[in-house]
């Protein structure tokens, strides 16, 4: 698997193994009630600096004319680098310094209005942990590798950072007042996880998961097969997604200021009207699509070759 069970909001139920806070505190004695812990850096050892070295180098190698300006941007400006796992004090200090943002360190997956609750408060939650040297593509949880290097940089961008904070109210209000978790989660999947963006020189990518997965950062940007379609929020909130393969479509706004605008409403009425009408399965493609690429298909699912 290149990139499963990223962080989805609302995906929590399909994942067995989401530990209650006391199950943590067998293994997280200090875990606090919003499921933060202290990175304690120093306790890294070796073999996991250096995975994070591999996968740093890894990705070095592929992103530039693939990743978007903003991404490789905030990259260099929080100075993250091969050398190893940051310390998320002092890279929060960086960040907030930038954009108000800091990075806390949960054990793993963390409960969705624990999720949203960082999120609206300008804190991102990232895996403590760093997957095996062994499993460098495979991740069944999203680990420190993911969510610093791949979400991060971004959130150094001012308006991506406003979109955050904004989608995890949005969040708390789809959880306890809209009961439309599975549509907000969608948004979130192909924008912050799997957006494209266009540019002047051609697509770009700006979503973290693809991002922090060196196969799927070539497959997005360049495979024939997956479909590449305009963004349209209703669209993407009617669109189901695969969390245990390459993306069949990604969505690509043209600015991170027309995403801000078309997210930043109340969308109450939205949601009452996605209730009707139908849900679209990951490939399909409709009429109304403003298509950049139509896919070919041709991709052999499970084969993870970009
Ligand atoms: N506008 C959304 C709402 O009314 C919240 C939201 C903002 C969601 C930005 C995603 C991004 O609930
Ligand atoms: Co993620």
């Amino acid at each position: 698997m290149a990139q499963a069970m990223l962080y989805s909001p609302g995906s929590a139920f399909s994942i067995p193994a989401m530990p209650s806070l006391e199950q943590l505190r067998i293994t997280h004695p200090d875990i606090r009630a919003d499921f933060t812990i202290d990175q304690h850096w120093e306790r890294y050892g070796a073999a996991e600096h250096g995975v994070w070295k591999t996968l740093f180098e890894r990705q070095a190698k592929v992103l530039p004319g693939r990743a978007c300006d903003e991404y490789l941007s905030g990259l260099a400006r929080l100075k993250l680098g091969a050398e190893g796992i940051p310390d998320l004090e002092r890279l929060s200090d960086e960040l907030q310094k930038l954009t108000g943002w800091r990075v806390v360190s949960v054990p793993g997956l963390v409960p969705d209005e624990v999720f949203f609750d960082h999120l609206a408060n300008r804190r991102f939650p990232a895996g403590h942990f760093i997957r095996h040297a062994d499993q460098l593509d495979y991740l069944e949880e999203p680990d420190i590798f993911h969510d610093v290097f791949g979400h991060v940089p971004m959130l150094a961008h001012p308006v991506l950072a406003d979109y955050m904070q904004a989608y995890g109210k949005g969040g708390q209000r789809a959880l306890t007042e809209f009961h439309a978790l599975k549509n907000l989660a969608r948004l979130y999947w192909y924008t912050v996880e799997f957006g494209l963006i266009a540019g002047k020189d051609g697509l770009r990518i700006y979503g973290s998961g693809i991002v922090s997965s060196r196969a799927e950062t070539i497959y997005a940007v360049e495979s024939p097969s997956p479909n590449r379609i305009g963004f349209d929020l209703e669209r993407v909130m009617r669109t189901e997604y695969r969390i245990d393969d390459f993306q069949e479509s990604y969505f690509v706004i043209d600015s991170f200021d027309e995403l801000f605008q078309e997210t930043y409403k109340d969308f109450a009425a939205l949601y009452t009207k996605l209730q009707g009408g139908p849900a679209y399965k990951p490939g399909d493609i409709l009429p109304s699509d403003r298509l950049h690429h139509r896919g070919t298909h041709t991709y052999v699912g499970g084969s993870h070759a970009a």
